[in-house]
């Protein structure tokens, strides 16, 4: 059923942000998109109004069983002044799985999509155009159903806020990062929810993560959950080592976000004629490489972080200080084709952008 989205003005337009110091999901836009679901009408009410605070029951459930979802993409501005945005089917598809796995009703596909792309035409102007910058969509839903006993509720929100962002790390792209290989606390375990991307995966990594950065590190690598021997993905990206001129991933297990970035990488790789492996890759066989001298580069794929290359990665004793924390070529070359496909300025030959 085709349901009309219907569009409340802010009459308080905010000031834009200046793009020198954006940083990351700092800003809010004018307005965001909201949805509901009750068992009765299904999802419905589809609008787009001022941002603003939520009024939820201190009762309803993502309060107390953290029910709840979210997904990352951005809309670009070309030089032309075009309005770019990247993959946006995939992350919808991946919303999709999510809501599967923690029990909340699908939303049909064309509605998700007609509201991204509405709620950025009416935010056209809070795209920032300054090189490495983009306007950051942040869908989400949220268990609303007042009720203290554990089931899956029966009222949901669905909304999309945006924000203006620059780089995730360091408010610099390209700037190698810093990686603290975690050997005690787990992220995600074979049957758990690891793969899909839902906010307790997130509560549960910050420990580990307040640990490493009080360790001088930027972000924790997780090795698998359960015999802590196994990569799995970096706090907020997906991770590939360039081994002896071929490329290796870990392979998606069930406990592995499958990064929209991961998949584009993959492919882009592949193109290049360059060998790409997707398979389980022990921290030990990377030490080894090391070692050996075989470890080329090492960087992590993602929506916020794009490509970002690892400069260190430390693991128990061992200090692996990569490609002398500067960031390799390789990395530097995937981050440009992707960045120049994002932003309209090389050839899209996957077909991965989709103009608003
Ligand atoms: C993204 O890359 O969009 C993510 O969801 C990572 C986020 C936790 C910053």
């Amino acid at each position: 059923m085709n349901q009309v989205i219907e569009f409340i003005k802010s009459d308080r337009l905010k000031e834009k942000p200046d793009l020198e110091s954006l940083g990351f999901g700092k800003h809010f836009t004018d307005h965001m998109f909201i949805l509901d679901y009750n068992k009765v009408q299904g999802w419905h009410s589809p609008r787009i109004v001022p941002f603003e605070p939520l009024v939820l029951s201190p009762s309803a459930m993502v309060f107390h069983y953290g029910q709840a979802i979210f997904e990352g993409l951005k809309a670009y501005k070309t030089n032309d002044g075009r309005t770019l945005l990247f993959r946006p089917d995939k992350n919808i598809e991946r919303l999709n799985r999510s809501c599967e796995r923690m029990c909340i009703p699908p939303i049909a596909p064309d509605l998700v999509l007609e509201a991204i792309v509405r709620l950025v035409e009416v935010e056209r102007d809070w795209i920032p155009n300054k090189e490495g910058t983009s306007l950051y969509i942040r869908p989400f839903i949220i268990a609303t159903e007042p009720y203290l006993g554990v089931r899956p509720a029966s009222e949901y929100k669905f909304m999309i806020i945006l924000s203006p962002v620059g780089a995730y790390y360091s408010g610099r792209q390209l700037v190698p990062v810093k990686i603290y290989v975690e050997d005690e606390y787990v992220r995600a375990v074979p049957g758990g929810v690891g793969h899909v991307k839902t906010s307790g995966n997130y509560a549960a990594s910050l420990y580990a993560q307040k640990k490493a950065e009080e360790l001088g590190y930027d972000q924790v690598l997780w090795l698998d959950g359960k015999e802590n021997k196994y990569v799995e993905e970096v706090g907020s990206m997906n991770i590939f080592f360039k081994i002896n001129g071929e490329v290796y991933t870990p392979k998606l297990n069930g406990s592995i976000l499958s990064g929209i970035t991961r998949d584009s990488v993959i492919q882009l790789v592949k193109d290049w004629g360059v060998p790409v492996h997707e398979e389980r890759i022990s921290i030990e066989d990377i030490f080894n490489a090391y070692k050996n001298g075989e470890l080329e580069e090492v960087f992590g794929t993602g929506t916020a972080a794009v490509i970002s290359p690892v400069g260190e990665l430390k693991w128990n004793e061992h200090k692996m200080l990569l490609n002398n924390s500067e960031t390799g070529e390789f990395s530097k070359k995937l981050y440009e084709t992707i960045t120049n496909i994002q932003y309209g300025k090389a050839e899209d030959k996957f077909g991965w952008t989709k103009e608003v």
